[in-house]
């Protein structure tokens, strides 16, 4: 064979050799990119501010859509989430505040919630009163973090409605 046959060959193998490498770089970075590095679910826990930053009667989270009331050191957090479709639900004061025993706890009532989509209604404990709603508006639960003392709620944490977050 030639020395110009010789480097024929060569030339032909180093190409396919190269060919089939590229070829599998790009199947494993195509697998790769069917692997996330991070999890994009939104995480459930979530710091809302100091205890001092909510006043007494209710502070609406739009970001969390959920409600959070305070009666002095007393808290606790009932969902803006409308159990119809979805719709964020609108906090309508009352005239006059009631109190209400909610699973057995007396609770001040200030506040009935009406969702603006299919006319749902709910009581201030988040029970569904009227409309297509099939259920009471979920309340989740609240606590203090450890490192900076702030009202953290767990969004994938339902509680009963006897539920209450007590500061010392
Ligand atoms: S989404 Fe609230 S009543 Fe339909």
């Amino acid at each position: 064979m030639s020395e110009r046959n010789d480097r024929r060959d060569f030339m032909m193998k180093a190409g396919l050799g190269a060919g089939v490498a590229g070829l599998g770089l790009q199947a494993a970075a195509s697998l790769r990119s069917l692997v996330p590095n991070v999890s994009y679910d939104a995480p459930t826990t979530v710091k809302v501010g100091l205890p001092t930053d909510f006043p007494d009667g209710l502070k609406f989270l739009p970001d969390q859509r959920l409600f959070v009331f305070r009666e002095g050191k007393t808290f606790h957090a009932i969902s803006a989430v409308c159990t119809h479709l979805g719709c964020t639900v609108r906090a309508e004061a009352m005239s006059q505040p009631e109190v209400k025993e909610v699973n057995g706890l007396k609770t001040q009532l200030t506040h009935r919630f009406l969702c603006p989509c299919h006319g749902s209604r709910y009581e201030g404990d988040g029970r569904a009163v009227s409309g297509p709603a099939p259920r009471a508006l979920s309340w989740y639960h609240l606590s203090i973090a450890v490192d900076d003392g702030s009202l953290v709620v767990d969004l994938a944490q339902e509680v009963p409605r006897d539920f209450r977050l007590t500061l010392a």
